[in-house]
Parts: C-alpha cells; structure tokens; sequence
C-alpha cells in the first residue's frame, strides 16, 4: 500500500502512470537555501543506498539523466502554515515544493516513506526503486506536534537522542521537549549553581548510572533537531519534583537541610520552599536557572512542569508558580507547564497548558486547563490514557530485563488503536480547536532502561499521536484505524532499515 504517516491532507495516486526511477543519474536539484535540506536528504540516501546522490543548485545539464532528478523548490505557496508543501511525482521526476526550508524538510519526510526502505529491497538492485507517480498537497492541522523523552529516570546519551530525533522527524513531529530534572536526577549544566548536577546528576532509577548535558550537549541536540526544523522544549520541573535540586543545596529546603539522593519512583514527597527565609536564595535559583537554561535555548518555549506538587500547601504552591512563570517570563520565552498550574490566576501571557489527565478529565483537569485559555493561552493535549508512550501495550513482552517494558496507571495497556481514537478538541469543555497549540506524546522512563526500549515504547504509537496533530479532522469524528494501521505497516520497512525498534505485540497476538 502507497501511503503516508501522517496522512496528507490530499494525496492523489495515478497508478497508470509511469513511475520516478531513482536510477543510476540520481540527482537533487536544491536552489539556494533548499541546499542544506537536499544535503541532508543526500546523507539519507547514501546511507540507505549506498549511493552518492550529488546535489546541484541547478538542474544539471548533462551527463546526468535529467529525468531521475528530485527538485527541492523554494515557491510561494497559498497555504498559510509555514510547514505547508507539495510533493509531485512522476517519470520526469519528484518535485518538492514549499514557501519555507520548514516546509520543505517536511515534503522530503512524505518522498522518504515513499521510496522503498532499503530492507525491503535486499534482493533488488537499487537501479530498481521507483516512487508511485502522485500529487501531495499538504499542511498540518495543529502547529505543534511533539514528543517527550524523560532523561531523568534513566538518562541518555547526546548519541542516543539524535537518533531518536531523526526517528520522530520522519513522522512530521516538531517539537522535542526534554524532561531534564525531577526527584531523580538533575541533567542539565548550570554553572552559577554547579551542584546541581555536582550532587544532582549522580542519580536515577533503582541505581542506573545517572549524568547529565553539558551546555555544549544540549546545544548540540537543539543544533541537530533545528537542523530537522524540530524546536527542543527544556523542562525545569517545578516546584515539585525537586529532590534532586534539594539535595544538592541544602538553602533551598526550608529548614536549610539538603535532602538524600533519590533513586525511587514514587513523586510527590518534594518541593521548593516559599518561606520568606528562602526567598532570596530561591529566588537566584529560580532567576539564574532560567536565565542559563534560556541561554541556550533558540525556540520560543520554557517548560517549567508545575506538576505533581502535592507536598507543597496550597497557598505556597500558588505563590511559587507565580514566582516560577515570571522567571521563565523574563527570559523572554513563552511559559509552559502542566495543566496544573491553572490553579494559578497570575500567569504570564500567553502561558500554555499541557493536558495531561485522561480523555475524560478527571477531577479539577478540565477546570484548570480551560482557566489558562480564559486568561490568554493555549493547550497541548497530552491525555495520558492515550497519549502516554510510558503506557504499556497490550501484549507486550517481557524485555531481556525480565518484564515488560511501561507502566499500566493510566488505564493500560493502550493500544495503537487506542492511541490513534481519539479528538483533541472534544475532550475538555472550554477548550476546542482554536486554543489548542497542539499534542504530544510523552515518554516517562521508570521502566525505560536503554534507548532500544525507548524506540520500543515511542513506535509506533507516535505515529498515531503524530497523525491526530498534523492530519485533517475526521469529518465524522471518526478516524480510519485500518487504513492507519495499513499505513503504519508500510513504516516497518523504514524503522527495521534504520535499525529503530517498535512494538509488534499487537500484530504478533493477532497473527
Ligand atoms: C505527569 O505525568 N506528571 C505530567
């Protein structure tokens, strides 16, 4: 089956007509600013095929078969998304075309899947790969299309998360938020509090080495995912979820006492002190890590988690979340946190709500995420009972670690059905299509332990949370399982050729 994940918004196929043959003149004709993104679409294909693929500013004259080229073209486009593009195929070749580099890199995402991956052709020579003659017109319904990799639990590597990053970039997913601290572990550099990660990053779950990112790490990560025009979201969890704050600077607690490093999984024990006597130094704390962590931060957006807070009184939680957004605020950058932080009236502009209670909300959810949209903002859908990758699949295996990879709190297993079933804007009254920014799928590593089970867990129900932000809106309500489904087998290909894991539990039970 021809098909694209996500589902473009058209596709027309015409198996009548002749095909593009990525033969042995294979070219890219990438006009200036398109030629970093014919590079890197290069590099792919070398990799793939084994094949150098030459890229040229313009169409070459001769030797080169002048029909088997790919044409990456910077056009004006009426199409008001910035990621919006056109892919034409046929037998004098594929053409690529976007009013943004953005817009492009993410046609040359649909011509990948496309092309045949190379695992499924051992027995073909590559002179044979065609691509279907076609006609894409493209653009996402929801701006912001994410994923989250928690290195907190268990951390890991620059190496590792570049290639989860190339992984998530063949879905169209355009942000790539990272959890860096929590109870567990603190991972990222700030060298005006150098304990933070001194004491704070020796620890993660059940004794797993801990670690963390030096600035020049991170900045390579946020470099490779621009690169694939992903935005990376840093996560400064706060004011819960601190232990590992709290234990490497003892002024920060309130009675002055650094807390014991801390390797468990339950949440919900720390918090940040609003006792006057610690207002100074929280305060610097909170001023000195936005400030560094924004530093290093090109997009638009600090995390700052506000989840969790249970042992933070009431009063105290309201008084640091407003100290906490207004130190995310001067930064400059736009503030997200969980929905929690809705409980807050005196959030900064524009301050964004991560959802992240179940498609029916429970308790409070609903109210505190609609309260951010009155005051201004928007939301990121995140229900858990959905959209959590931590979330087990139904069948899963148990790993060489000896049990089953994910958890099972938010009404697990979910299955990719189940991950593919659902409607952002229908679910918290108050909170429909035009205040919501878009999804993502989180992914928590309590039981995560190398990045093999981390691409385990993310394919392929990322694909479905990825479908549901960039696709048209079912206009019944209802989505098409099997024809995703049929889709999704189509990547198989894809991950087994680029060595990326995903979970067939469900395929193997059904046969
Ligand atoms: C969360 O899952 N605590 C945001």
């Amino acid at each position: 089956m021809t098909g694209i994940v996500p589902a473009p918004a058209r596709i027309e196929l015409r198996p009548a007509a002749a095909p593009f043959r990525f033969s042995e003149g294979a070219h890219i004709v990438a006009p200036g600013t398109a030629k970093r993104i014919g590079a890197l679409l290069a590099a792919e294909l070398l990799a793939a095929t084994g094949r150098e693929v030459p890229v040229f500013e313009t169409a070459p004259v001769s030797p080169v078969d002048r029909s088997a080229g790919i044409s990456l073209l910077l056009r004006p486009l009426d199409e008001a998304s910035e990621e919006a593009y056109t892919l034409d195929v046929s037998d004098q070749g594929a053409v690529v075309t976007a009013s943004t580099p953005a817009g492009l890199y993410r046609g040359t995402r649909s011509l990948r899947q496309l092309l045949p991956a190379p695992a499924s052709r051992v027995d073909a020579p590559s002179a044979a790969w065609t691509v279907p003659a076609v006609t894409v017109r493209d653009a996402p319904r929801f701006a912001y299309r994410g994923v989250m990799l928690d290195v907190v639990r268990h951390f890991f590597s620059v190496d590792e998360v570049l290639r989860l990053i190339d992984a998530v970039a063949m879905l169209k997913v355009n942000h790539f938020h990272l959890h860096l601290t929590d109870d567990q572990g603190w991972r990222i550099q700030i060298d005006s509090w150098p304990e933070l990660t001194g004491i704070g990053a020796s620890t993660a779950v059940g004794g797993a080495p801990g670690g963390f990112y030096t600035k020049a790490d991170f900045v390579r990560i946020v470099e490779y995912a621009a690169e694939r025009f992903i935005t990376v979201v840093p996560e400064i969890d706060l004011p819960g979820h601190t232990c590992a704050a709290l234990s490497a600077y003892p002024e920060l607690n309130h009675d002055g006492i650094a807390r014991t490093p801390y390797e468990g999984v339950e949440v919900g024990f720390s918090s940040l002190s609003a006792a006057p006597e610690r207002a100074e130094a929280t305060d610097r704390f909170l001023a000195d890590v936005m400030r560094e962590v924004a530093e290093i931060t090109p997009g638009p957006w600090l995390h700052i988690g506000g989840d969790e807070s249970w042992a933070t009184p009431e009063a105290d939680y309201l008084d640091l979340v407003r100290r906490i957004t207004a130190a995310a605020a001067s930064t400059g950058k736009t503030v997200i946190g969980w929905h929690e932080i809705g409980a807050s009236g005196a959030l900064p502009t524009g301050t964004v709500a991560q959802y992240w209670s179940y498609l029916v909300p429970q308790e409070n959810a609903g109210v505190l995420t609609a309260s951010v949209v009155e005051l201004g903002g928007r939301v990121i859908m995140s229900p858990a009972d959905t959209a959590y990758l931590d979330i087990q699949y139904p069948g899963a295996p148990a790993t060489p670690h000896g049990y089953a990879l994910g958890l099972d709190w938010a009404d697990g297993p979910t299955s990719l059905e189940a991950a593919y079933s659902w409607e952002p804007a229908g679910i918290v009254p108050g909170v429909g299509e035009d205040a919501i920014l878009g999804v993502e799928a989180p992914l928590w590593t309590e039981t995560v332990l190398t990045i093999d089970d981390v691409e385990f867990m993310v394919f392929p129900r990322l694909a479905a949370v990825a479908e549901i932000g960039w696709s048209a809106a079912p206009g019944d309500g209802t989505r098409d399982y099997a024809d995703f489904a049929a889709r999704v087998a189509g990547l198989h290909a894809h991950w087994d050729a680029a060595g990326t894991r995903y979970c067939t539990a469900e395929l193997d039970a059904a046969g």
